[in-house]
């Protein structure tokens, strides 16, 4: 298992560089196809990530050419506060203009059953053969979760199907997450976290030691490895 870390002084300076490293990729792969795929993750980290990439890349040649989906989102309605998607279309599809045809959002406000297969037959349809996310950012809370994807449920990183149900154990909030199936299969992978609350589960995970304890630690890349954008308050190199 190959991570590539890139570790910061602090939280701008690591968005600032993994905006860059996005820029880069999207702008390579612009090469050979007509339009890459993004997933983007939930929570509050992303924020930094959006607004760096407002500020500093919003004349880009790629904006237009990059069709937006969400690793997760929470079972709720489009405006309310919690939900993934309309935190990034305040902070990044609206800012850079992004039109309705390249966004792909979960419908949390659906019934989660039918929202898992609805957005199933999405993912079939506009991702290229077999599925490839270009691009997948995610995140990783304290407890080594990533997507929606709970350190109770994890066999989710290692089950056949792409899209779940699942709920936040700590609040009981339904969730529609990709699972391990998708994540994995990813061209792409970047983990994008911040802060000591991080630490104790990112050196488990990164020195190797417990690696399958949480689902952080499930993701994989057979591409390229995964490329993990930290701070130092939540990564020190042993
Ligand atoms: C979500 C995210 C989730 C997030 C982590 C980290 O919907 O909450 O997809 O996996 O990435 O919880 O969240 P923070 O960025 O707020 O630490």
């Amino acid at each position: 298992m190959k991570d590539i870390i890139r570790i910061y002084p602090d939280p701008k300076m690591s968005a600032a560089a993994c905006a860059a490293f996005i820029d880069r990729e999207i702008t390579r792969l612009l090469e050979t196809k007509t339009f890459v795929s993004v997933a983007l993750s939930g929570g509050s980290t992303p924020a930094l990530l959006f607004r760096v990439l407002v500020d500093s890349y919003s004349e880009a040649p790629w904006i237009g050419k990059v069709k937006f989906f969400w690793v997760d989102e929470r079972c709720v309605a489009p405006d309310d506060p919690e939900s993934n998607y309309g935190a990034a279309k305040k902070l990044l599809l609206d800012p850079l203009g992004i039109k309705d045809e390249m966004v792909f959002r979960i419908h949390g406000e659906n019934n989660p059953a039918d929202e898992v297969a609805r957005y199933t037959s999405v993912l079939q349809k506009e991702l290229e053969t077999d599925g490839v996310i270009d691009i997948c950012l995610l995140g990783m809370g304290s407890d080594g979760h990533t997507a929606s994807v709970f350190p109770q449920q994890i066999s989710l990183m290692t089950t056949s199907i792409p899209v779940a149900e699942t709920k936040n154990p700590y609040s009981g909030q339904r969730r529609i997450t990709m699972t391990g199936k998708l994540i994995n299969n990813s061209l792409t992978t970047i983990f994008l976290a911040h802060g000591k609350e991080k630490k104790d589960v990112l050196k488990l995970i990164l020195d190797n030691r417990e690696r399958e304890s949480f689902p952080a630690g499930f993701v994989i890349n057979a591409h390229d490895g995964v490329y993990w954008f930290l701070d130092t308050e939540a990564y020190r190199l042993p």
